[in-house]
């Protein structure tokens, strides 16, 4: 399986980025703990930053092309944003979870709403840089059938 790790605008500042929001660690430090947690779980992950609009559309537009089957992506203040993001994932129906470092929903009114959750499989929100570990695990579980809509009770 090979994932997709998309960072939006702003995200190349971790560390330094209003830290009390973000936390210390940074970008490198992220994509890091990404690659770790792959490896233990021997799926490929490829991580993308920009903070070009056009660009992560161009990175959604040919995911599946480049050989992806899922997309991790926190698209920073594009998620309040981007229809055009959003048409992205509607077109190519590429699955997705999306993650936000920060609590959204308990920030500014303008973080509340999401122009890509409806479409994305899940979303996590508030666990620092966790949330990206949150979210892997997540894909990972479900393409392992481990996923709670899969699981019998
Ligand atoms: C963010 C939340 C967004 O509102 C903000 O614009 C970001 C980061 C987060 O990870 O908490 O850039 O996506």
């Amino acid at each position: 399986m090979r994932i997709l790790v998309l960072h939006g605008p702003n995200l190349n500042l971790l560390g330094q980025r209003e830290p009390d929001i973000y936390g210390h660690l940074t970008l490198d430090d992220i994509n890091q703990e990404l690659a770790e947690f792959a490896k233990t779980c021997e799926v490929e992950i490829e991580a993308f930053q920009s903070n070009a609009e056009h660009l992560l559309i161009e990175q959604v537009q040919q995911a599946r092309t480049n050989g992806f089957d899922w997309i991790l992506i926190n698209p920073g203040a594009y998620t309040h944003t981007s229809i055009a993001l959003r048409d992205a994932f509607a077109a190519t129906q590429m699955p997705f979870v999306e993650v936000h470092m920060s609590q959204v929903a308990a920030r500014e009114p303008f973080r509340h709403q999401s122009m890509i959750a409806e479409l994305a499989h899940g979303t996590i929100s508030g666990f620092g840089a966790d949330s990206y570990l949150l979210g892997l695990q997540a894909i990972i579980n479900h393409e392992l059938g481990r996923g709670p809509s899969q699981v019998e009770s």
